[in-house]
């Protein structure tokens, strides 16, 4: 048993709808939720950068001692995932990587898309799973090109995020995906306006937050990390950004 935080982190705001799945499905979880706020976006950075952002933000979770690490955000993921194991091996981490099985399995047309960040899509950990399912889908790859401004804008259900989803979905609509995978945390924000954009047309979207929260839960059961039952949770957000940044990030894991 132990009652210490589960860290978070992400380049922003995105790693809340990871946030709200362990919030939600694990209650006496401490959870503490480190959005860099200044650097983001990620997506478009240079390798070095990543990796060097996420190794602060995971010292400094590790120095305010948390006991296992959620890395909420793809790009991050793929950029830094193997170093931070190799550098940390006694802290449990879990990485974020598109929902590509899923889709794959369930997909009628032969045809899915995944929509990510330019960085995590050229990872070699995508590369490496879209290649096991390669011969049983046609997986499109895309980058949600300003999806992660609109929702760090808090502009995700107004006319431009609707304008700006329909240029990025149609084609991949038209190009025949049936699932559209969303492999950036940020994008689940998005994903009351892509379904508004599909409409009534037979594609589903798909996230990754509740195969997150299960790896949360087993690798808390095989660490022997669980909580007490009787702990009474806490909640703390940080950033690097200013006072009114925290304050959103605070304001919007909780949905209000
Ligand atoms: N939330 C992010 C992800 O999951 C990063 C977006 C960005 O900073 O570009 O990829």
């Amino acid at each position: 048993m132990n009652n210490s935080p589960i860290g978070l982190f992400d380049s922003g705001m995105g790693g809340l709808s990871i946030w709200r799945e362990l919030y939600t499905h694990l209650p006496n979880e401490s959870l503490l939720f480190f959005g860099d706020g200044v650097r983001c976006p990620y997506g478009s950075k240079s390798k070095e950068q990543i990796l060097s952002y996420t190794v602060e933000a995971v010292e400094r979770l590790i120095a305010e001692g948390c006991k296992l690490i959620v890395i909420a955000c793809n790009t991050a993921t793929a950029v830094a995932i193997e170093h931070l194991r190799a550098t940390y091996p006694h802290i449990p981490f879990v990485g974020l990587e598109p929902a590509v099985k899923p889709a794959a399995l369930s997909s009628k047309s032969g045809c899915v898309a995944v929509l990510a960040t330019k960085r995590s899509l050229e990872g070699e950990l995508f590369t490496a799973t879209s290649a096991r399912y390669a011969d049983r889908v046609n997986i499109l790859k895309a980058v949600g090109e300003g999806f992660v401004e609109l929702v760090e804008q808090g502009l995700e259900n107004s006319p431009e995020a609707e304008e700006c989803v329909s240029r990025v979905v149609e084609p991949l609509i038209a190009a025949g995906a049936d699932k559209i995978v969303l492999g950036c945390t940020h994008y689940p924000f998005l994903k009351d306006t892509i379904e508004r954009v599909i409409a009534d047309r037979e594609v589903e979207v798909i996230d990754s937050g509740e195969a997150v929260c299960r790896r949360v839960e087993q690798l808390l059961d095989s660490n022997s990390l669980r909580a007490e039952s009787q702990n009474k949770a806490s909640y703390r957000f940080l950033t690097l950004a200013d006072e009114s940044y925290l304050q959103m990030l605070e304001k919007r894991a909780y949905g209000y």
